[in-house]
């Protein structure tokens, strides 16, 4: 029988339709999963001379090519050690072991230390793009050796996004660069999610639009800069209504979100780090508060909200929105900029080089935060590879300016209206702090070295000091 160029373990969705990308891509694909039936089905649907499968391990490797390459697609977590333990024995050195899934990066690179003493290399490889991507192409960011990402390279190439022609895949660099990478990019994703929910929050409770012209408003900034996978998405979410009651679909929704770690693992990385990302953080909090559901209503009924304004003239409405693109772009900037700015840091502490300028290009198609910022991100990252942060670029630093003050009038608008838009004003104090010459911190040490004498230094001598502040 002839032997597969790769394997593939679990097919759930992800893994299913990314087996179903690599056949349709000529690539011999072997799929194995742990519940034989599901194999069964599988093939049946869609086997082909491409893709073929087994309901044993042993006989599943032994039908690789070596050195073998295998895919996992389980979940992340307990579920990845158990299939690595199982698959060992059936192992050759030289072998590639490929983790698809969203792992966290310190597992990624204690596996690979482990495999890598007994002569596999381990691939943590970022996937975004959900089922679609991984049917159709998604951005694929793998970590681990070089020999091992030489190996993987053309296969990945060829199911990858295409993004002006280029494959939306790139070698990230060792061990688990690739899925820390990946966190990053859910970390922003959730950050590009918040701000656009923040942006709605003040569409609806604060300008009183209804969804057919939420729906317009979004599909034209989806014409312009803002165009992008979510914006596009937002737009469709708009115009769909809901069978039972004839009312538009999102207003039936919960409104309590759902996480599965990578936005709270990067926020736990940046604090780590000691790394500011506080619209990601925001972001991650307000999906915590918006499960606090319960208190959440109890304090509705107590606390209240503002009362709704006044509907607004058309033109001041006109420039309400105005200002609200201008904030959802100045705070997108940020956001990215926060994300970045972790990265390098995470680069420098794990021994990684990071190139940015591939991290933008393998962005701008196939994964979730897919947008043409991502085009602008990528110019700016191959004109100045070593920026130390965006805001700093000639082009977002203009941009930045110009949109402050309807920035800093659209969360005034909000916080007035008592509609909280968390991200938002995070990305807006992010940036006015980073541009403030000399902050409030100096009142934090000053309260330091008063009660706990933990020293201060001083803007006009060097050296370290100390004051008995109570006295005379
Ligand atoms: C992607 C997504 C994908 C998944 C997120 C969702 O890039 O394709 O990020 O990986 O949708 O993990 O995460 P939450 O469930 O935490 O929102």
């Amino acid at each position: 029988m002839k032997q597969a160029s790769m394997g593939l373990i679990g097919l759930a969705v992800m893994g299913a339709n990314l087996a179903r990308n690599l056949a349709r891509n000529k690539i011999h694909t072997l799929v194995y999963n742990r519940t034989a039936s599901k194999t069964e089905a599988f093939l049946q649907q869609f086997g082909n001379e491409y893709l073929t499968g087994s309901t044993d391990l042993a006989d599943f490797c032994a039908r690789l090519t070596k050195p073998r390459r295998i895919l996992l697609m389980v979940k992340a977590g307990e579920p990845v050690d158990q299939m690595i333990a199982q698959l060992l024995p059936h192992l050759s050195p030289e072998d590639i072991v490929i983790d698809g899934g969203n792992s966290f990066y310190q597992d990624t690179r204690r596996r690979t230390k482990e495999l890598e003493a007994r002569g596999i290399h381990f691939v943590g490889m970022g996937i975004s793009g959900g089922e679609e991507g991984a049917l159709h192409g998604p951005s694929l960011m793998p970590g681990g050796s070089d020999a091992s990402y030489e190996a993987l390279e053309p296969i990945l190439q060829a199911i990858a996004a295409k993004a002006e022609g280029g494959p939306c895949v790139a070698h990230i660099g060792p061990d688990g660069a690739g899925h820390y990478v990946k966190m990053v990019h859910n970390g922003i994703e959730y950050a590009d999610m918040q701000l656009i929910a923040d942006v709605y929050s003040i569409m609806k409770n604060v300008l009183r639009m209804d969804h057919q012209e939420m729906k317009a408003l979004w599909e034209e900034w989806g014409r312009g800069r803002l165009s992008s996978y979510l914006v596009d998405i937002t737009a469709k979410i708009m115009d769909r209504r809901d069978e039972k009651t004839g009312r538009p679909l999102l207003e039936c929704v919960l409104d309590e979100a759902g996480q599965k770690g990578t936005g709270k693992w990067t926020g736990m990385s940046a604090l780590d780090l000691g790394v500011p990302v506080p619209t990601i953080a925001e972001a991650v909090f307000a999906r915590c508060l918006s499960s606090c559901r319960p208190m959440r209503l109890k304090a509705s009924r107590i606390l209240g909200t503002e009362a709704v304004p006044e509907p607004f003239s058309l033109d001041r409405k006109k420039q309400v929105l105005e200002d609200l693109e201008n904030a959802l772009y100045a705070s997108k900037i940020c956001a990215y900029a926060q994300g970045f700015a972790l990265m390098a840091a995470a680069a420098e502490e794990y021994h990684w080089t990071l190139h940015f300028p591939d991290i933008a290009k393998i962005w701008r198609n196939g994964c979730i935060i897919r947008a043409a910022f991502l085009n602008t991100l990528s110019d700016i990252y191959s004109r100045n590879p070593g920026l130390e942060n965006l805001i700093l670029d000639d082009h977002f630093s203009r941009l930045l300016k110009e949109a402050r003050p309807g920035w800093g009038r659209t969360v005034s608008l909000a916080q007035a209206a008592g509609t909280a838009v968390p991200g938002l004003a995070s990305a807006l104090e992010y940036f006015d702090m980073c541009r403030t010459e000399y902050t409030s911190a100096n009142l934090i040490q000053a309260q330091r070295d008063f009660f706990g004498a933990h020293t201060y230094r001083r803007r006009d001598e060097d050296g370290v000091f100390h004051t008995e502040w109570e006295k005379a």
